[in-house]
């Protein structure tokens, strides 16, 4: 039996020691995310970090870490998030928990952006439906567009954003992504581009594979 709980901590201790003392780090939002804190704090760094949920910000704020915002800091040395899948090119689905349009501004802000996944994240072809955030104004239009798209069961994004699942054809993920984004209302979409990350840390059991991918 997999211990699912113990991969996640075990990836992010490994993205964890990639932080070093004085830089500006960028935190995801999730399970995974939430061993990241821990493993980062124990560390007693010294690192100014931007979140990318308020849940994320307070337990961050609680262990001790400095949290400013991404205005104050500009460009972030790292960014470290989880993910709900990925694929053998690096392709993300990201935005499970609903915060993928502050996540992907965050990651795009670092020189480095690591993604930690537990042995159910890699996958040959997704199976996750992509998470939407979209604008409230024109809602039913923009969802008769998007064709297979439904709102999910969350509260608002902190942005005031309307949270849906997108159930497409994913076989062409950069396709699947230009559209998305070509659709007005659309505030951002979970799908985040191989060309946006730079390692990928697995955890299978006590083994960790790091993907470096630029
Ligand atoms: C939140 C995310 C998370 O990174 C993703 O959902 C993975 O979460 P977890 O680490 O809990 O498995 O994109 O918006």
């Amino acid at each position: 039996m997999v211990d699912l709980e113990a991969e996640k901590a075990a990836a992010a201790r490994a993205a964890a020691a990639l932080v070093q003392d004085g830089m500006k780090v960028g935190l995801g939002t999730g399970s995974t995310v939430a061993h990241l804190l821990t493993a980062l704090a124990e560390r007693g760094l010294s690192v100014r970090c931007v979140s990318t949920s308020p849940r994320t910000e307070d337990v961050a704020r609680s262990l001790g870490l400095e949290v400013a915002t991404l205005e104050d800091l500009g460009r972030l040395d790292i960014a470290i998030d989880g993910t709900d899948e990925v694929d053998d090119t690096g392709w993300l689905i990201k935005g499970g928990g609903g915060a993928h349009t502050r996540e992907k501004i965050v990651a795009a802000a670092a020189d480095r952006f690591v993604v930690m996944a537990d042995s159910t994240k890699p996958v040959a072809a997704f199976t996750w439906p992509v998470p939407l955030e979209l604008l409230e104004f024109g809602l039913s239009s923009t969802i008769s567009l998007l064709g297979e798209a439904q709102l999910r069961d969350l509260p608002r994004s902190p942005d005031g954003g309307v949270l849906a699942f997108w159930r497409g054809d994913l076989t062409d993920p950069a396709a699947a992504a230009a559209f998305l984004s070509s659709v007005p209302g659309v505030v951002d979409h979970g799908l985040f581009p191989p060309s946006m990350v730079s390692d990928v840390i697995i955890a299978r059991g006590p083994e960790i594979e790091h993907r470096r991918l630029a």
